[in-house]
């Protein structure tokens, strides 16, 4: 049977763009359907780069303020404009769109818009507002994404209930937000707003702050995000929501029993994100999911039908773009004719706090829960002298290895640069390496790498700094 193309990627995020250009410079004809007229996926547009634009412009204002004196820079009558922040995020957002669309050209894969729905096994229907066009493909790589989650008492409107998609784009500054959820948005997108002169209130479910952190990291980010003026109430359940004049008001059931209501000018909800599998009419062609919506895959990312794949935010695993990108890389492989596997325990995560966290491998409880002959030690950023050159000495590289064999089997660092520092310890794990090797690799003085050095040094013998 002849098709129009032996891959056709749906959707253009981080996922389904990268699986697109890497499957066309191996040789196979590739188009990728985006139902937006922009690429890139949420993000791009919504997600990543937004936010973390909003946070460096803020940060860098939050230094100014904070930090200059200690350097014995004076600045007066300091100022910012929302506005521009925003206009330099969005510059920032079309420059990447323009150039993910010239990429595609250069790889010659066809970039198609319109909303992609199954009609058979090979075969989709793509709609837009003007047309529909039929598209048949060998085979299919699903890369749909994920959607914000909202309560049915609690429902998303952008103005007084927002999403991290209402709040990327707001027109101006709330005077208070409070944020349900204190996960890896949460705390990003709290920490803009709060360093912008916003009060920041946070209700989370359970008894920490981004509960998959190692718990020594939860409590450590908790207590620095208090000191910049946020407020956390934990193990606390929002139960009830009614508009105000100003604003809004959340009633919670808290960890003692009590109700409390917080008032606030917006709400933003950031309990979690869905799998997003909407009008594919996966169900009409037989393409399982799981009880949670995501698309069910065997260890090729292969669906309940063999020419359909799936990657990103709808299959399980962390719903990460640089986990949706490996899984592009590595499913255009597959089908390319080659061999190539993903080692999941080496992916990192990064939180974009101040300070910036990065972790990645086992977190020592569960290094506990799985019966391992583990040990875990902290090196203090107070003992680095890059570190205390720069003024940022708050935090910890913590390592946990296996003792017997030394291998490095987690490592979760709370300090500056952490997101940076951390791919170190990415490719000691996706190597096999051992808290030896690292200790004994030599680190330029005065780096914040070297922190990671002596806490393995800590773990393999002693290290010469506490
Ligand atoms: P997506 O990026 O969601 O892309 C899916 C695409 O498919 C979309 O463009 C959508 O329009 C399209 N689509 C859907 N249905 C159809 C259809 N029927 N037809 C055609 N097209 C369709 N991750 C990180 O690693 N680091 C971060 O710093 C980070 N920050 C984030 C900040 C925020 C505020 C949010 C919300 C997320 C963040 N993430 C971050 C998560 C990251 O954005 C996702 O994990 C990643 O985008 C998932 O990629 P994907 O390719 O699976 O899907
Ligand atoms: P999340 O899973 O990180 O956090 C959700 C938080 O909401 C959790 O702490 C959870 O306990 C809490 N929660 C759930 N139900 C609740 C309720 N009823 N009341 C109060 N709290 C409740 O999800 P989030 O922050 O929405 O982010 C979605 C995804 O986006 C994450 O999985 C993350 O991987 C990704 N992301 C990654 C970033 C990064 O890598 N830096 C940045 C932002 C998002």
């Amino acid at each position: 049977m002849n098709f129009d193309f032996d891959v056709a990627v749906i959707g253009s995020g981080p996922g389904g763009y990268v699986a697109a250009i890497r499957a066309a410079q191996l040789g196979l004809k590739v188009a990728c359907v985006e139902k937006y007229p922009v690429l890139g996926g949420t993000c791009l547009n919504v997600g990543c780069i937004p936010s973390k634009s909003l946070l460096q412009s803020s940060e860098l204002l939050y230094k100014i303020s904070h930090s200059s004196k200690d350097h014995g820079i004076q600045v007066e009558n300091l100022s910012f404009d929302f506005s521009k922040m925003m206009e330099r995020k969005q510059k920032v957002i079309q420059g990447f769109n323009q150039g993910i669309s010239g990429l595609f050209k250069k790889n010659k894969v066809q970039e198609i818009h319109g909303t992609a729905s199954f009609i058979s096994d090979h075969e989709i229907e793509i709609n837009t507002d003007s047309k529909k066009e039929k598209l048949s493909a060998k085979y299919f790589i699903l890369a749909t994404g994920s959607k914000p989650i909202d309560f049915p008492f609690l429902k998303l409107d952008e103005e007084k209930i927002l999403s991290s998609t209402g709040a990327l784009s707001l027109p101006k500054v709330p005077k208070s937000i409070i944020v349900v959820g204190a996960g890896v948005i949460g705390v990003e997108l709290g920490s803009v707003y709060s360093r912008l002169g916003c009060k920041v209130t946070f209700i989370e479910f359970m008894d920490r702050v981004c509960p998959p952190l190692d718990s020594a990291l939860s409590k450590a980010l908790k207590k620095e995000l208090e000191a910049q003026n946020m407020e956390f109430h934990l193990k606390a359940k929002v139960t009830k929501a009614e508009m105000s004049n100003d604003g809004i008001v959340l009633t919670a059931e808290m960890s003692d029993g009590s109700q409390k209501s917080f008032e606030a000018e917006k709400a933003m909800l950031c309990i979690g994100r869905r799998p997003y599998t909407d009008g594919l009419n996966l169900e009409g062609i037989g393409v399982e999911k799981d009880s949670k919506g995501f698309v069910k895959i065997d260890d090729n990312f292969r669906t309940t039908k063999d020419n359909i794949l799936a990657i990103g935010d709808i299959v399980a695993g962390p719903m990460l773009a640089h986990k949706a990108e490996e899984e592009g890389v590595v499913c255009a492989e597959l089908l390319a004719g080659h061999s190539a596997k993903i080692n999941y325990l080496a992916i990192p995560s990064v939180v974009y706090t101040d300070p910036e966290i990065g972790a990645v491998g086992l977190t020592e409880e569960r290094a506990k829960e799985m019966n391992l002959n583990y040990g875990a030690v902290n090196f203090p950023y107070k003992a680095n002298s890059r570190a205390r050159c720069m003024g940022e000495d708050a935090g910890f590289v913590k390592v946990v290895f296996d003792t017997k064999t030394k291998h490095l089997l987690g490592t979760h660092i709370i300090g500056p640069h952490a997101g940076e520092l951390i791919a170190e310890a990415s490719l000691a794990i996706t190597k096999g390496l051992t808290v030896t090797d690292i200790a004994t690799s030599c680190h330029a003085h005065p780096t914040l790498s070297e922190a990671f050095k002596e806490a393995c040094m800590q773990a393999d013998f002693k290290a010469l700094h506490i």
